[in-house]
This record gives structure tokens, C-alpha cells and sequence, in this order.
């Protein structure tokens, strides 16, 4: 079919070129001429394994297009996806005016039984507004679907091309069938709801996930103080089927463009309704715990930290991404630097924003952050940090403490090398 997505980032972009992969004519619509002029010479806007060949591959396929004309992009399309960011107020509640600006654009275009296709994590019940909306902005007979994302950083187009499941959220058969038509080559369970239910889905399911972050970074701080092993616990639950084992990897807390806004946002929507979410208020507190624990540890270790030199490993809120966004390392530079530290840090990809003011030094070679260092302090789990040999941070450091807050490393290896371990419920076997 041909289908308009409006929004060009790291949602829109991913399904408009993996819907095109999947054999759809797709237009991708955005405001942003100079991203535009990019996409069309094939550079893309944002860090994604896969996309850029997936794009260029359907670029030259005529598979798909980009424009800023809703009129062009929408010019016999069966559906409209919105895909444009909801980011977070400072009351928690998601930010409308993007969803709202694209409602306004798309509405003079709309034609009889198209379908728009609600993508964006938006507060439940903005599919209701929406079509409310577009009614007083359009005399067409159209339907307003939920189809929420659960794309990865890092693994997006993956995510999108292999989902576990897909959610539908309709209100009639004609637009579950376009549904069905649209994702017909994606071989997974469709979940056929109404839009408040699968509104609700994609918050429910990112707290759960965050609740189970922070679950398991309660537990490796019980564990450090018992002597017990984290990855032993983590696993002996995991293999209990109704656990499993993903998102049990404790860490300096979880972080990025999703979980704090969709986290906060539920908290938000249920505000509205006089309800309190004491576990995910719970997930939020053990969240800034865990960042606030690595600090307390290395206080521990090092006595004041005024003047210490500390090296940072990772920059990015995960590995594989570019995106800093609520990124726990950051968080924790910025902790740092305030105690008086002298922070460098490595990251292979991080983009750091232009509003990040902490003083910090950034080296562009991993080990430089060893050079004289008091301690060095390990953040984002990216793979060639598993590499360090720990004989050559001994050789660079004027310390010993190695803080690996992502358990990357070996205790033995790294304490046989004259040098302090310190991991998160991570000791030695
Ligand atoms: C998340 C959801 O997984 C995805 O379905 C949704 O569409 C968007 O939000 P993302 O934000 O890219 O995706 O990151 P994810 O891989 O889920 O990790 C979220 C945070 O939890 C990161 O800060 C990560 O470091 C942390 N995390 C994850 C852990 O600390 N331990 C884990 O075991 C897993």
C-alpha cells in the first residue's frame, strides 16, 4: 500500500524504511528541510545499525521518498502514520504540539476511508482526541488507529523488522484489516485491542521493563553488601519462566529517551485520575539510588573526591546508541565534576548536547582515560570496554580502583593485576 509517515526520527525513520523493505510505497514527511536534504544524499540523522543501508536500499528500490509536502507525501496514500516526538513537560505529562501541529497539517489532505495511524507513545486517549480533532478539521470519513512503537535504541530496525508482537488499537474492521495489510510480511502475533488499551500497552510495558531494572539493581546492592554473586542471583531467577532473564543486568540505573518520559508519564496519567503507582514511584527512587550508590562507593574508596582524578568509560545511556538523552553516565560525570573531580571520559559514539556544561575532558582513545587516573569508573556497556586488558590500566593509572558499575570485567584479572575491584553485586568466584 502507499502510506505517508510524518516524523522522521529514530521511529518514523525506522518504520517508514522498514515498511518499505517489506514492499510499501512509503513517503517519509518532515518540517526539517535540512534533515531532508541529508536523508535524499543518504546520510543519516541519528545512529542506527542497519538503517542506513536499509534506507538507501529502498531509496534506490523507489520504495521510499522523502518530502515536506503533506500534499505530495499524502497523494493516494491508503494510511498516514504520526510519528512525531511527544517529549516530556516538566510536570511528567507528554508535550502534545508536535501531534497537534501534524493533525493540522495532514487534515486538508486526508481523503475518504484513510486510516491514520497513531505511532507515537502519546498520554491514553490521545487516539480519541485525535479523531475528534480531525473531524472538526476534515469533513472526510476517516478512522484514527493505535499501532504504539517498541523500538530499541541501538536495534531499532531489528526490533521492527522481528517484533516479539504487534499492537493494533482500532475501533472497526476496516482499519484492523489495513493494520493487517500494512504489517502482512511482519511474522509475528497481531494484538488486536481498542486505542485506549494499546495506548496503555506501551507505557505499562516500558515501567515494567524500568521496574525491572531497578528491581535488580536493588538486589546487586543487597548482593554486594552479603558477599553474593549478582550474575549467579540474576541468573537463578531468570530461569524461572515467569522472570526470564532479559533486563536483569544491573547497572548506574536506566536512562534514555523512553523510560524516564514514559515512567514519569504514567505517574502523570494516573495523577489525572487520583490514582498513585507506588511501584513505579518505587522504580523512579531506586532509579536515582543507583547513581547516587556508585558515587557513595567511590567516596568510600577514595575519601573526598575534590581533585581525584577519575576516568570515565562510556558516555551514551546504553551501548550501540549515539544518544545521551537522560544517559546515567552523564549524570554521574556531572556528580563527579560537582565533588571537585578532575572527570575525563571515552565514548565511541556518545553525541554530547551543546547544553551539557559540566567541565569535563573527553579523549578519544579509551585508555587515555587511565592516564594518571585515581580511579577509573566503567558506565555504558559498550563491548570493546569488555577488552581492557587490566596489566595496561595498572600500567597508566596512579591509582587502583576500578569502579565497573555494568560488571563488564573480571575481578580475579583485574585484582591479580595489582588493582581494586569494585562491580555492583559482581565479586570475585
Ligand atoms: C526502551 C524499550 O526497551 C523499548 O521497547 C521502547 O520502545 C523504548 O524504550 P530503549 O530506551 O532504547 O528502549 O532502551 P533499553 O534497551 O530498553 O534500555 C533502557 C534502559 O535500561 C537503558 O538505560 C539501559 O542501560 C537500562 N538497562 C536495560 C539496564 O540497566 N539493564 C538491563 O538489563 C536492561
Amino acid at each position: 500500500m502507499k502510506l505517508a509517515v510524518i516524523g522522521t526520527g529514530y521511529v518514523g525513520l525506522v518504520s517508514g524504511a522498514c515498511l518499505a523493505d517489506v514492499g510499501h510505497q512509503v513517503i517519509c514527511i518532515d518540517i526539517d528541510e535540512v534533515k531532508l536534504t541529508r536523508l535524499k544524499a543518504g546520510i543519516m540523522p541519528i545512529y542506527e545499525q542497519g538503517l542506513e543501508a536499509i534506507v538507501q536500499k529502498n531509496v534506490q528500490a523507489g520504495r521510499l521518498q522523502f518530502t515536506s509536502s503533506y500534499e505530495k507525501g499524502m497523494e493516494e496514500a491508503r494510511a498516514v502514520m504520526i510519528a512525531v516526538g511527544t517529549p516530556p513537560q516538566t510536570d511528567g505529562s507528554a508535550d502534545m504540539r508536535f501531534i497537534d501541529q501534524a493533525c493540522e497539517s495532514l487534515a486538508p489532505h486526508l481523503q475518504d476511508q484513510m486510516v491514520v495511524i497513531v505511532k507515537s507513545t502519546v498520554p491514553v486517549g490521545t487516539n480519541d482526541r485525535v479523531l475528534e480533532k480531525l473531524k472538526g478539521l476534515s469533513t472526510k470519513t476517516i478512522d484514527v488507529v493505535s499501532n504504539p512503537e517498541m523500538l530499541r535504541e541501538g536495534v531499532a530496525v531489528k526490533d521492527f523488522l522481528y517484533p516479539s508482537r504487534v499492537i493494533f488499537g482500532t475501533r472497526s474492521p476496516e482499519a484492523t484489516a489495513c493494520l493487517h495489510d500494512l504489517y502482512a510480511a511482519i511474522d509475528c502475533p497481531k494484538l488486536v485491542m481498542s486505542p485506549r488499551s494499546a495506548e496503555l500497552v506501551k507505557y505499562a510495558n516500558n515501567a515494567f521493563l524500568a521496574t525491572k531494572v531497578s528491581f535488580i539493581n536493588d538486589i546487586a546492592n543487597l548482593a554486594d553488601a552479603l558477599g553474593a554473586n549478582i550474575e549467579d542471583v540474576a541468573n537463578g531467577i531468570g530461569t524461572d519462566p515467569r522472570i526470564g532473564h532479559s533486563f536483569l543486568s544491573p547497572g548506574p540505573g536506566w536512562g534514555g529517551s523512553c523510560f524516564p518520559k514514559d515512567v514519569h508519564a504514567i505517574l502523570h496519567l494516573a495523577k489525572e485520575h487520583d490514582l498513585n503507582l507506588a511501584v513505579c514511584h518505587a522504580a523512579i527512587e531506586a532509579n536515582e539510588e543507583a547513581r547516587t550508590w556508585v558515587i557513595k562507593r567511590m567516596k568510600k574508596h577514595l575519601g573526598d573526591l575534590s581533585g581525584k582524578r577519575i576516568g570515565v568509560l562510556g558516555i551514551s545511556f546504553k551501548q550501540n546508541t549515539d544518544d545521551t538523552r537522560d544517559s546515567p553516565a552523564l549524570e554521574l560525570i556531572q556528580l563527579l565534576a560537582t565533588a571537585g573531580a578532575i572527570v575525563t571520559a571515552y565514548d565511541p559514539a556518545a553525541v554530547i548536547p551543546t547544553t551539557f556544561i559540566t567541565p569535563f575532558t573527553r579523549v578519544d582513545e579509551m585508555y587515555h582515560v587511565c592516564d594518571e587516573a585515581d580511579a577509573i569508573l566503567i558506565t555504558t556497556e559498550w563491548d570493546i570496554f569488555r577488552t581492557l586488558e587490566p596489566k595496561r590500566i595498572a600500567e597508566k593509572m596512579k591509582g587502583k580502583l576500578v569502579f565497573d558499575a555494568r560488571n563488564l570485567l573480571d575481578p580475579k584479572s583485574v585484582e591479580e593485576a595489582g588493582l581494586i575491584y569494585q562491580g555492583i553485586g559482581k565479586i570475585k568466584k
